[in-house]
């Protein structure tokens, strides 16, 4: 019994294949790369609708499994880009009707903690999911996935993009600059730091780091100085969450989490607070479609599956909106 997963939301069309334990046996995808500027939502389904059958193709040949073997589809449903999205649910639609297996509707947000939680093996792990689009300290309690902090206004994720791309970095900005924070030699500029309560703001930091960009500082030190300033502010609430809440694992995810220094200093403040730290692989950070394969299985184990008529794609799905049937 196998379970496909089609990730859809952004950026990358994703499709991923996983057995009945959740070990993923194919993971591939197709990743848009806006030519200028950030995410175009059509031009981003114009590529997915031309990249599926090339990946879909590379499932197969990867796994060697057949499409009788497939149990269940599942399709990121939201959140995510309204135009992107609809590709990956049409497909989803067409194989589960075609094939008459069920269809199951995964939240993205829940499928990149759930991926995090199998890969780290954390029972009840306080989690941190940082990405384009989320940047949120959220833990599964009582069939919910409850908020203790996030962004008031942009993700981090977003807020190094849009960094990246006002120094003339490609799209993804994230890992050009941890390249260049690495060259950095530690020398730190001021930059401000906005903890409000358990929630977060990067705007004020992004503002600031673009006047130092045209002042002339060095692009290395700014870069230096943007993660350290953003990353210790997300660590400072992780450090107060594990406080109140006394969880003994903390693990991230999210595109973001690929970053080696955010990762070390997350796991310093779960050291400090006697707590365990594991993130998702760096591989399975970003956006990809076993993870849905694999939210995708817990649902049908559930048996929550999507029927068609609630099929339609949920553009601004929150995490907390959503019912968790194994989080008992
Ligand atoms: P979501 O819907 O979950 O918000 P997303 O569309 O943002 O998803 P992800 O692939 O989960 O997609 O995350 C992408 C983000 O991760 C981008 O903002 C990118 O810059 C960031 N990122 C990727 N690698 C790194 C890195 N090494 N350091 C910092 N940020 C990174
Ligand atoms: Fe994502």
């Amino acid at each position: 019994m196998i379970v496909l997963g089609i990730e859809s939301t952004a950026h990358t069309l994703g499709i991923g294949v996983v057995n009945e334990e959740g070990r993923i046996l194919a993971d591939c995808k197709s990743v848009y790369v806006p030519e200028v500027g950030g995410i175009h939502p059509r031009e981003a389904a114009e590529h997915h609708q031309k990249q599926l059958h090339v990946v879909l193709q590379d499932v197969f040949s990867e796994t060697g499994v057949s499409l009788t073997e497939v149990k269940g589809i599942a399709y990121a449903q939201g959140p995510g880009l309204p135009p992107a999205l609809r590709i990956g649910a049409v497909m989803a639609r067409t194989l589960a009707k075609s094939l008459g297996v069920p269809l199951l509707g995964v939240n993205h947000c829940v499928a990149h903690i759930e991926q995090a939680r199998y890969f780290c093996k954390a029972e009840k792990p306080l989690v941190v999911y940082l990405s384009g689009g989320n940047t949120q300290i959220t833990m599964l309690e009582a069939r919910r996935y409850r908020i203790f902090g996030e962004t008031l206004d942009i993700a981090l994720g977003n807020m190094l993009d849009v960094f990246a791309r006002a120094a003339n970095l490609t799209h993804p900005g994230g890992p050009k600059i941890e390249q260049l924070a690495k060259q950095a030699k530690g020398e730190y500029q001021e930059l401000p730091y906005t903890v409000k309560g358990m929630d977060l703001a990067f705007s004020g930091l992004l503002t600031a780091a673009k006047r130092l960009l045209t002042n002339g500082s060095p692009l290395e030190t700014i870069c230096y100085s943007l993660q350290e300033t953003s990353f210790a502010m997300v660590a400072e609430v992780v450090e107060r969450a594990l406080a109140h809440t006394g969880r003994e694992e903390v693990i991230v995810t999210g595109g973001v989490a690929a970053n080696a220094r955010l990762r070390e200093m997350l796991a310093l403040v779960a050291e400090e607070q006697s707590a365990k730290f594991a993130s998702v692989p760096p591989k399975y950070a970003g956006d990809n479609g076993s993870m849905i394969a694999y939210n995708g299985l817990l649902m049908l184990h559930a048996k929550t599956t999507t029927p068609l008529s609630k099929s339609k794609v949920r553009p601004k799905w929150r995490l907390d909106q959503i019912d968790i049937p194994w989080g008992e």
